[in-house]
């Protein structure tokens, strides 16, 4: 599997921009985690890129909007993601969507899905529901293996690693509840070196 914290930059993104947003606060607990395991993270605060909803004839008119290239620019620095979402009626939210969408349209003579081709992702949720966002985190991880982006274990090709937190605890309880797991215990030295192994881990404690 996949381990994210053997990227060098991972740009952290939540799918809701509420004031109180529990995958906000996941998303600063999962930059503060990635920190902690030696890795460079970015929290990609949307509320900070405000752009209007997709559209083609604007895109034609005026380019792409300033939130959204800025956004763009910003993934396009980093060597990965990892995006904490809440489950929307079994998907995830169009503020990320939108956001995805975006990002993944070419500027003139670019590749497309230039920012995400070949990337890793880990993605989290911990919406209240029975099954912890965990819907919601089949969407987009659909929606990343679209868009080239590998993750998960060999066996299982391009896939985002991926976890849901099934029993809510608030992210800001303190006591770590969000961290790393490697498989295996391999030290921090040697992390960069050896075998890719570890996982993305919500504490379900
Ligand atoms: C339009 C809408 C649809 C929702 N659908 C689901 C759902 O299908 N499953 C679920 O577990 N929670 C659902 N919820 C609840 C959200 O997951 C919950 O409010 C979550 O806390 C929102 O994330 P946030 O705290 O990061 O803003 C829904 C909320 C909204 C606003």
């Amino acid at each position: 599997m996949i381990d994210i914290t053997q990227q060098s930059k991972i740009l952290v993104l939540a799918g809701s921009v509420r004031r109180d947003s529990i995958h906000r606060k996941l998303a600063r607990q999962t930059v503060e985690a990635l920190r902690n395991a030696g890795v460079e993270a970015t929290l990609g605060d949307l509320r900070e890129f405000p752009m209007p909803i997709y559209d083609g004839d604007l895109e034609a008119g005026q380019g792409m909007p300033p939130a959204a290239k800025a956004l763009k620019e910003l993934a396009r620095r980093h060597a990965g993601f990892a995006i904490a979402s809440p489950e929307y009626n079994g998907s995830f939210p169009a503020l990320l969507k939108n956001a995805l969408d975006w990002i993944s349209r070419p500027a003139p003579g670019e590749r497309p899905l230039e920012v995400f081709r070949g990337k890793v992702a880990a993605i989290l949720s911990a919406s209240p529901g029975p099954g912890g966002g965990n819907r919601g985190l089949r969407h987009l991880r659909e929606l990343l293996e679209m868009m080239s982006v590998r993750g998960g274990s060999a066996g299982a090709g391009n896939c985002p690693v991926e976890r849901s937190v099934r029993r809510r605890r608030p992210p800001d309880a303190g006591g770590g509840p969000l961290g790393f797991r490697r498989i295996g215990g391999r030290s921090g030295a040697s992390r960069r070196t050896k075998g890719r192994s570890s996982s993305l881990r919500g504490d379900s404690r």
